[in-house]
Protein backbone atom coordinates (compact mmCIF):
# COMPACT_ATOMS: atom_id res chain seq x y z
CA UNK A 1 0.00 0.00 0.00
CA UNK A 2 0.81 3.48 -0.49
CA UNK A 3 1.13 5.54 3.16
CA UNK A 4 1.24 8.89 4.46
CA UNK A 5 2.36 9.00 7.52
CA UNK A 6 2.70 13.15 9.56
CA UNK A 7 4.75 12.88 12.52
CA UNK A 8 6.94 10.50 10.83
CA UNK A 9 9.91 11.43 12.71
CA UNK A 10 8.33 11.16 16.00
CA UNK A 11 8.28 8.33 18.59
CA UNK A 12 5.02 6.69 17.73
CA UNK A 13 5.25 8.03 13.64
CA UNK A 14 8.41 6.32 13.15
CA UNK A 15 7.48 3.01 14.68
CA UNK A 16 4.07 2.71 12.53
CA UNK A 17 6.44 3.78 9.17
CA UNK A 18 8.97 1.17 10.49
CA UNK A 19 6.36 -1.31 10.40
CA UNK A 20 4.91 -0.28 7.19
CA UNK A 21 8.17 -0.39 5.53
CA UNK A 22 9.10 -4.00 6.99
CA UNK A 23 6.11 -5.07 4.96
CA UNK A 24 7.16 -3.62 1.76
CA UNK A 25 4.55 -1.01 1.93
CA UNK A 26 5.26 2.86 0.19
CA UNK A 27 5.82 5.32 2.82
CA UNK A 28 6.46 9.06 3.04
CA UNK A 29 6.66 10.57 6.47
CA UNK A 30 5.70 14.64 6.47
CA UNK A 31 7.46 16.07 9.96
CA UNK A 32 8.47 19.88 11.01
CA UNK A 33 11.26 17.54 12.96
CA UNK A 34 9.96 20.17 15.86
CA UNK A 35 9.68 17.49 18.37
CA UNK A 36 10.67 14.66 15.95
CA UNK A 37 14.12 13.17 15.02
CA UNK A 38 16.01 12.16 11.95
CA UNK A 39 17.79 9.42 14.32
CA UNK A 40 14.45 8.01 14.43
CA UNK A 41 14.26 7.14 10.65
CA UNK A 42 17.72 5.96 10.90
CA UNK A 43 18.60 2.55 9.37
CA UNK A 44 15.44 2.15 7.66
CA UNK A 45 15.32 0.17 4.61
CA UNK A 46 12.57 0.20 1.79
CA UNK A 47 10.43 2.84 0.01
CA UNK A 48 10.55 5.74 2.28
CA UNK A 49 10.39 9.49 0.96
CA UNK A 50 10.72 12.47 4.00
CA UNK A 51 9.49 15.51 3.49
CA UNK A 52 10.58 17.78 5.91
CA UNK A 53 7.53 20.64 6.06
CA UNK A 54 4.48 21.46 8.43
CA UNK A 55 0.90 19.92 8.42
CA UNK A 56 -0.41 23.48 8.01
CA UNK A 57 0.83 23.76 4.28
CA UNK A 58 -1.79 22.88 2.42
CA UNK A 59 -0.04 23.30 -0.90
CA UNK A 60 2.48 20.58 0.20
CA UNK A 61 -0.79 18.19 1.47
CA UNK A 62 -1.90 18.38 -1.48
CA UNK A 63 1.20 17.41 -3.00
CA UNK A 64 1.64 14.37 -0.12
CA UNK A 65 -1.55 12.97 -0.60
CA UNK A 66 -1.69 12.46 -4.01
CA UNK A 67 -1.90 8.87 -4.79
CA UNK A 68 -2.04 7.65 -1.39
CA UNK A 69 -4.29 4.97 -0.21
CA UNK A 70 -4.51 5.98 3.81
CA UNK A 71 -3.26 8.36 5.77
CA UNK A 72 -1.36 7.95 9.92
CA UNK A 73 -1.77 11.42 11.23
CA UNK A 74 0.55 11.31 14.33
CA UNK A 75 1.34 14.96 13.81
CA UNK A 76 1.15 17.59 16.45
CA UNK A 77 1.84 19.73 19.43
CA UNK A 78 2.11 17.09 21.90
CA UNK A 79 2.48 18.57 24.87
CA UNK A 80 -0.39 19.74 27.56
CA UNK A 81 1.92 22.20 29.32
CA UNK A 82 2.93 23.83 25.98
CA UNK A 83 -0.81 23.83 24.95
CA UNK A 84 -1.62 26.01 28.17
CA UNK A 85 1.21 28.19 26.95
CA UNK A 86 0.59 28.76 23.05
CA UNK A 87 -3.25 27.81 22.66
CA UNK A 88 -3.10 29.57 19.48
CA UNK A 89 -0.68 27.53 18.44
CA UNK A 90 -1.98 24.37 19.43
CA UNK A 91 -5.43 25.25 17.79
CA UNK A 92 -3.39 25.89 14.67
CA UNK A 93 -1.41 22.78 14.08
CA UNK A 94 -3.97 20.07 15.82
CA UNK A 95 -6.99 21.63 14.79
CA UNK A 96 -6.60 23.26 11.45
CA UNK A 97 -4.01 20.93 10.80
CA UNK A 98 -6.11 18.05 10.63
CA UNK A 99 -8.87 19.56 8.86
CA UNK A 100 -6.49 20.35 6.51
CA UNK A 101 -5.48 17.35 5.97
CA UNK A 102 -9.07 16.01 5.78
CA UNK A 103 -9.53 17.92 3.20
CA UNK A 104 -6.44 17.78 0.91
CA UNK A 105 -7.75 13.83 1.49
CA UNK A 106 -10.69 13.95 0.63
CA UNK A 107 -9.73 16.15 -2.59
CA UNK A 108 -6.78 13.65 -3.46
CA UNK A 109 -9.58 10.51 -3.48
CA UNK A 110 -7.41 9.12 -0.40
CA UNK A 111 -10.10 6.42 0.97
CA UNK A 112 -8.64 6.04 4.93
CA UNK A 113 -7.16 8.04 7.94
CA UNK A 114 -6.52 6.89 11.16
CA UNK A 115 -5.90 9.91 13.88
CA UNK A 116 -3.98 9.68 16.61
CA UNK A 117 -6.80 11.18 19.89
CA UNK A 118 -5.77 10.96 23.00
CA UNK A 119 -7.09 9.85 26.47
CA UNK A 120 -6.64 13.38 27.46
CA UNK A 121 -10.04 13.65 26.67
CA UNK A 122 -11.35 11.92 29.39
CA UNK A 123 -10.01 14.95 31.51
CA UNK A 124 -10.49 13.91 35.78
CA UNK A 125 -14.04 11.52 35.54
CA UNK A 126 -13.23 9.76 38.30
CA UNK A 127 -14.94 6.92 36.44
CA UNK A 128 -13.22 3.49 35.87
CA UNK A 129 -12.43 2.25 33.11
CA UNK A 130 -12.35 5.10 30.69
CA UNK A 131 -15.31 4.09 28.05
CA UNK A 132 -15.45 6.59 24.86
CA UNK A 133 -19.11 6.86 25.46
CA UNK A 134 -18.41 8.48 28.62
CA UNK A 135 -18.51 12.54 28.30
CA UNK A 136 -15.93 14.29 27.81
CA UNK A 137 -14.10 16.27 29.93
CA UNK A 138 -11.19 18.16 28.59
CA UNK A 139 -8.68 19.67 31.20
CA UNK A 140 -6.90 21.72 28.60
CA UNK A 141 -5.91 23.17 24.92
CA UNK A 142 -4.69 19.73 23.52
CA UNK A 143 -7.64 17.83 24.74
CA UNK A 144 -9.68 20.10 22.92
CA UNK A 145 -7.74 19.96 19.92
CA UNK A 146 -7.52 15.91 20.04
CA UNK A 147 -11.30 15.66 20.75
CA UNK A 148 -12.39 18.43 17.94
CA UNK A 149 -10.37 16.40 15.53
CA UNK A 150 -12.26 13.15 16.29
CA UNK A 151 -15.43 15.43 15.58
CA UNK A 152 -14.10 16.08 12.18
CA UNK A 153 -12.82 12.42 11.41
CA UNK A 154 -16.39 11.39 11.88
CA UNK A 155 -17.88 14.38 9.92
CA UNK A 156 -15.66 13.06 6.91
CA UNK A 157 -17.02 9.74 7.08
CA UNK A 158 -20.16 11.00 7.43
CA UNK A 159 -20.18 13.23 4.45
CA UNK A 160 -17.80 11.64 2.32
CA UNK A 161 -17.74 7.83 3.48
CA UNK A 162 -14.02 8.35 4.33
CA UNK A 163 -13.11 5.43 6.14
CA UNK A 164 -11.99 7.30 9.82
CA UNK A 165 -10.79 6.31 12.87
CA UNK A 166 -9.74 8.41 15.74
CA UNK A 167 -7.36 6.09 17.75
CA UNK A 168 -7.30 7.10 21.73
CA UNK A 169 -3.92 6.38 23.05
CA UNK A 170 -3.40 6.26 26.70
CA UNK A 171 0.57 6.10 27.72
CA UNK A 172 2.19 4.89 24.92
CA UNK A 173 6.00 3.94 26.09
CA UNK A 174 9.08 2.50 24.41
CA UNK A 175 12.24 2.62 22.31
CA UNK A 176 12.53 6.15 20.56
CA UNK A 177 10.31 7.87 23.08
CA UNK A 178 12.24 10.87 23.71
CA UNK A 179 13.68 11.06 27.63
CA UNK A 180 15.08 14.80 26.70
CA UNK A 181 12.57 17.35 26.03
CA UNK A 182 11.25 19.51 28.75
CA UNK A 183 7.87 18.20 28.40
CA UNK A 184 9.10 14.73 28.56
CA UNK A 185 7.07 11.41 29.11
CA UNK A 186 7.25 9.42 32.58
CA UNK A 187 8.89 5.96 31.43
CA UNK A 188 11.94 7.37 29.40
CA UNK A 189 13.17 10.37 31.90
CA UNK A 190 12.65 7.39 34.73
CA UNK A 191 15.11 5.15 32.87
CA UNK A 192 17.73 7.51 31.95
CA UNK A 193 17.57 8.70 35.20
CA UNK A 194 17.99 5.19 36.63
CA UNK A 195 20.42 4.27 33.93
CA UNK A 196 22.19 7.10 35.15
CA UNK A 197 22.29 6.29 38.70
CA UNK A 198 20.37 8.98 39.70
CA UNK A 199 17.06 8.88 41.94
CA UNK A 200 13.65 9.42 40.11
CA UNK A 201 11.44 11.89 41.22
CA UNK A 202 7.69 10.90 41.69
CA UNK A 203 5.27 13.88 41.97
CA UNK A 204 2.83 13.25 44.91
CA UNK A 205 2.76 9.70 46.69
CA UNK A 206 2.87 7.57 43.78
CA UNK A 207 -0.09 5.63 44.64
CA UNK A 208 -1.63 7.32 41.25
CA UNK A 209 -2.07 4.79 38.78
CA UNK A 210 -1.92 4.54 34.39
CA UNK A 211 -2.51 2.24 32.12
CA UNK A 212 0.90 2.34 30.35
CA UNK A 213 0.35 0.77 26.54
CA UNK A 214 3.50 -0.59 24.92
CA UNK A 215 4.76 0.73 21.88
CA UNK A 216 4.07 -2.56 19.57
CA UNK A 217 0.65 -2.64 20.73
CA UNK A 218 -0.21 0.83 19.14
CA UNK A 219 1.92 -0.08 16.02
CA UNK A 220 -0.61 -2.97 15.60
CA UNK A 221 -3.60 -0.69 16.11
CA UNK A 222 -2.86 0.86 13.67
CA UNK A 223 -2.02 -1.53 11.33
CA UNK A 224 -5.56 -3.51 12.24
CA UNK A 225 -7.06 -0.14 11.38
CA UNK A 226 -5.56 0.00 8.07
CA UNK A 227 -8.01 -2.73 7.31
CA UNK A 228 -10.91 -2.51 9.42
CA UNK A 229 -14.11 -2.63 7.09
CA UNK A 230 -16.41 -0.67 9.53
CA UNK A 231 -14.14 2.38 9.88
CA UNK A 232 -16.68 5.15 10.29
CA UNK A 233 -15.29 7.83 12.48
CA UNK A 234 -15.24 5.80 15.84
CA UNK A 235 -13.35 6.55 18.60
CA UNK A 236 -11.36 3.87 19.96
CA UNK A 237 -9.46 3.55 23.00
CA UNK A 238 -5.49 2.29 22.76
CA UNK A 239 -4.69 1.28 26.05
CA UNK A 240 -3.34 -2.17 27.68
CA UNK A 241 -6.15 -2.06 29.57
CA UNK A 242 -4.78 -2.57 32.97
CA UNK A 243 -3.28 -0.23 34.94
CA UNK A 244 0.08 -0.08 37.57
CA UNK A 245 1.35 2.62 39.90
CA UNK A 246 3.59 5.00 39.51
CA UNK A 247 5.69 3.43 42.62
CA UNK A 248 5.18 -0.06 41.17
CA UNK A 249 6.47 1.39 37.63
CA UNK A 250 9.87 2.83 39.35
CA UNK A 251 10.46 -0.49 41.32
CA UNK A 252 10.06 -2.51 38.32
CA UNK A 253 12.34 -0.33 36.14
CA UNK A 254 14.66 -0.01 38.86
CA UNK A 255 14.74 -4.15 39.19
CA UNK A 256 15.18 -4.29 35.19
CA UNK A 257 18.07 -1.58 34.91
CA UNK A 258 19.86 -3.51 38.11
CA UNK A 259 19.76 -0.58 40.59
CA UNK A 260 18.14 0.56 44.10
CA UNK A 261 16.62 3.61 42.58
CA UNK A 262 15.05 4.79 45.61
CA UNK A 263 12.38 7.68 44.47
CA UNK A 264 12.61 10.95 45.56
CA UNK A 265 8.91 12.19 46.36
CA UNK A 266 7.83 15.78 44.90
CA UNK A 267 4.68 17.71 45.01
CA UNK A 268 2.01 16.54 43.10
CA UNK A 269 1.44 18.09 39.84
CA UNK A 270 -1.89 20.37 40.10
CA UNK A 271 -4.25 18.72 37.49
CA UNK A 272 -2.68 15.34 37.11
CA UNK A 273 -5.57 12.88 37.20
CA UNK A 274 -5.15 10.50 39.59
CA UNK A 275 -5.97 7.27 38.22
CA UNK A 276 -6.83 6.26 34.73
CA UNK A 277 -7.46 2.84 32.63
CA UNK A 278 -8.88 2.13 29.72
CA UNK A 279 -12.14 -0.42 28.42
CA UNK A 280 -10.64 -1.87 25.19
CA UNK A 281 -13.83 -3.64 24.95
CA UNK A 282 -14.26 -1.72 21.49
CA UNK A 283 -10.87 -2.19 20.30
CA UNK A 284 -11.25 -5.83 20.29
CA UNK A 285 -14.74 -5.61 18.77
CA UNK A 286 -13.98 -3.14 15.85
CA UNK A 287 -10.50 -4.10 15.16
CA UNK A 288 -9.69 -7.53 16.67
CA UNK A 289 -7.01 -5.41 18.68
CA UNK A 290 -5.32 -7.57 22.00
CA UNK A 291 -2.50 -6.03 23.52
CA UNK A 292 0.93 -8.02 22.05
CA UNK A 293 3.24 -7.18 24.36
CA UNK A 294 2.80 -6.95 28.85
CA UNK A 295 4.02 -3.62 30.35
CA UNK A 296 6.55 -5.41 32.33
CA UNK A 297 8.08 -7.19 28.46
CA UNK A 298 7.66 -3.65 27.17
CA UNK A 299 9.53 -1.98 30.01
CA UNK A 300 12.62 -4.58 29.39
CA UNK A 301 12.57 -3.68 25.88
CA UNK A 302 12.77 -0.11 26.71
CA UNK A 303 15.25 -0.41 28.92
CA UNK A 304 17.52 -2.27 26.67
CA UNK A 305 17.08 0.16 23.80
CA UNK A 306 18.16 2.98 26.52
CA UNK A 307 20.74 0.67 27.63
CA UNK A 308 22.42 -0.07 24.10
CA UNK A 309 21.96 4.05 23.52
CA UNK A 310 24.02 4.72 26.24
CA UNK A 311 26.33 2.08 25.23
CA UNK A 312 26.66 3.39 21.73
CA UNK A 313 27.13 6.88 22.56
CA UNK A 314 29.66 5.91 25.00
CA UNK A 315 31.92 3.92 22.52
N1 LIG B 1 2.97 9.39 23.43
C1 LIG B 1 1.79 9.25 23.99
O1 LIG B 1 1.66 8.67 25.08
C2 LIG B 1 0.55 9.78 23.31
C3 LIG B 1 -0.68 9.66 23.97
C4 LIG B 1 -1.83 10.14 23.34
C5 LIG B 1 -1.76 10.69 22.07
N2 LIG B 1 -0.55 10.83 21.46
C6 LIG B 1 -0.52 11.44 20.13
O2 LIG B 1 0.24 10.62 19.27
C7 LIG B 1 0.89 11.42 18.28
C8 LIG B 1 2.38 11.13 18.24
O3 LIG B 1 2.95 11.47 19.50
P1 LIG B 1 4.42 11.08 19.93
O4 LIG B 1 4.38 10.64 21.34
O5 LIG B 1 5.03 10.21 18.90
O6 LIG B 1 5.13 12.52 19.94
P2 LIG B 1 6.36 13.05 19.08
O7 LIG B 1 6.61 14.45 19.56
O8 LIG B 1 7.50 12.10 19.16
O9 LIG B 1 5.78 13.06 17.61
C9 LIG B 1 5.07 14.13 17.03
C10 LIG B 1 5.71 14.44 15.70
O10 LIG B 1 4.96 15.47 15.03
C11 LIG B 1 5.91 16.38 14.45
N3 LIG B 1 5.22 17.67 14.29
C12 LIG B 1 4.81 18.52 15.27
N4 LIG B 1 4.24 19.61 14.75
C13 LIG B 1 4.26 19.46 13.40
C14 LIG B 1 3.84 20.26 12.31
N5 LIG B 1 3.23 21.45 12.52
N6 LIG B 1 4.00 19.80 11.06
C15 LIG B 1 4.63 18.60 10.84
N7 LIG B 1 5.07 17.81 11.83
C16 LIG B 1 4.88 18.23 13.10
C17 LIG B 1 7.06 16.41 15.43
O11 LIG B 1 8.26 16.90 14.88
C18 LIG B 1 7.14 14.95 15.84
O12 LIG B 1 8.00 14.22 14.98
C19 LIG B 1 0.55 12.87 18.62
O13 LIG B 1 -0.54 13.27 17.83
C20 LIG B 1 0.15 12.80 20.08
O14 LIG B 1 -0.74 13.84 20.44
C21 LIG B 1 0.61 10.38 22.05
Amino acid sequence: MRLLVTGGAGFIGSSIARALLARGDSVVVLDDFSTGHESNLEGLDGDLTVERGDVRDDALLAKLCRGRDAIFHEAAMVSVPASVEAPRDCDEINVRGTVGLLEAARQAGVGRFVFAASAAAYGDDPELPKRETMRPSPLSPYAVSKIAGEHYLKVYAELYGMKTLSLRYFNVFGPRQDPASAYAAAIPKFVSVLLAGEAPRIFGDGEQTRDFCYIGNVVHANLLALECEEARGQVVNIADGESITINDLVAKLAEICGVSGTPEHVAARAGDVKHSRADIAVAQELLGYEPQTSVADGLVETVRYFRDLAADAAS
